[in-house]
């Protein structure tokens, strides 16, 4: 078992990696929450892997767990929904004291954690993410939220779980296409911040792409590490937290052109990656050979690394146009002078994103 610390002073919090992790970190709780009634919040799908055990597991512990099942995909991320979660802490009631444990992916974990952030301005809450990209990414650092008319993730709340819970086995049963998703974002830590992990995702594409344990673990353990060291650093993104964007603006602007359907989310990044290189080649900061690197280390993974033929990066751009990431109108994208190195620049003309977009 692993286990890693998100520093935030008073606001700090573990996060627990390994195979069979849940049965640890729910043995964990009594001594992190202040009540005894715990909602689970989770999606038709996941509860029937994962309900009985963590249920089990929580009685076991002294809780009163009750379940609150909400419809599985990125369409029911709304208010509607989020509606549903305060209906049922009313209905259990839930006061300051209790708390939320999400158990699913990154949809369920952004819902139950902007629940958890809002209902009685806020009670304790808990990630048990049961996606790879959940484990990686979503679960840790504090963003919550859903999708509103106008834009995604538009409407939300920094607010830090008590706990992370990345349990290996959970992603045993995820089909392929969500795991590869999940490894777009794993090979964007390489990119940015570890070439040591790029070089041993290398090195090691059968053992991940086959979900061996230990390569489980040390993908999930490598990628929560740089997470949790980055969110440390610039919990509310005024500065570097930015370079955990990196190939998600071109990927948003993907997403919205194609009314987020079709490409999944971690497909598209896996494009903006490979965009987000050429742009950096063509600044003069890496060369050409370095691009190709991680354009094959992505292709690799089975992730696309070109724009599908039906959208044309003019698409792509109007679709950018709309991206809260450009601040004030202005493009801003993170690039890399050598793999490990990513910062945000600013200043590109619309001509150049068009040419990253090519090839
Ligand atoms: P998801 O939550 O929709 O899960 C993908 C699918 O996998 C769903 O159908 C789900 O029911 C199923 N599933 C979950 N666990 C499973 C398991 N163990 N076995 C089988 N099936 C399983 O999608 P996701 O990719 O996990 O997350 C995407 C969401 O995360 C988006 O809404 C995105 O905005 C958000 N996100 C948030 C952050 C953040 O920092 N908060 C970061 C990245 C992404
Ligand atoms: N997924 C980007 C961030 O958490 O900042």
């Amino acid at each position: 078992m692993a286990s890693l610390r998100v520093d935030l002073g008073d606001r700090s919090y573990p996060i627990l990696i390994g195979d069979g992790a849940s049965k640890e970190g729910i043995a964990l709780l009594p001594r992190l929450l202040k009540g005894k009634k715990i909602a689970v919040v989770t999606n038709p799908v996941v509860v029937k892997y994962f309900a009985s055990k963590t249920l089990r597991f929580l009685r076991k512990a002294g809780f009163k767990p009750t379940v609150i099942t909400l419809p599985d995909g990125e369409r029911y991320k709304t208010l509607q929904h989020i509606a549903r979660i305060y209906d049922g802490l009313i209905a259990g009631h839930f006061d300051r004291a209790d708390a939320i444990l999400a158990l699913g992916g990154g949809v369920t974990g952004d819902m139950a954690g902007f629940a958890a952030a809002t209902y009685m301005r806020g009670i304790d809450f808990v990630q048990f993410p049961t996606t790879l990209l959940a484990q990686v990414d979503s679960s840790v650092g504090g963003k919550t939220g859903i999708d509103y008319p106008g834009g995604k993730n538009i409407v939300g709340a920094f607010y830090q779980p008590r706990l992370v819970v990345c349990d290996l086995s959970a992603l045993k049963t995820l089909p392929d296409r969500e795991y590869r998703c999940g490894m777009a974002e794993v090979i964007k830590y390489g990119i940015i911040r570890d070439a040591r992990f790029f070089a041993w995702l290398e090195e090691n594409v059968k053992e991940v792409a086959a979900r061996k344990t230990g390569a489980l673990e040390t993908i999930v353990r490598k990628s929560c590490a740089c997470k949790a060291a980055v969110v440390a650093a610039d919990e509310r993104e005024a500065d570097i937290r930015a370079i955990l964007n990196f190939g998600h603006t071109f990927a948003h602007g993907i997403e919205t052109a194609l009314d987020y359907k079709r490409i999944k989310h971690g497909e598209a990044v896996a494009i903006g990656m490979v965009m987000a290189s050429r742009l950096s080649y063509s600044l003069g900061l890496i060369p050409q050979k370095t691009a190709e690197r991680v354009k094959r280390l992505i292709a690799a993974y089975g992730l696309p690394t070109t724009l599908p033929k039906y959208l044309s990066p003019g698409e792509v751009i109007e679709g950018m146009v709309h991206d809260k990431k450009i601040i004030s109108g202005a493009w801003r994208f993170v690039v890399y002078d050598r793999i490990g190195n990513a910062f945000v620049k600013g200043g590109f003309a619309r001509a150049e994103i068009a040419a990253a977009m090519d090839g």
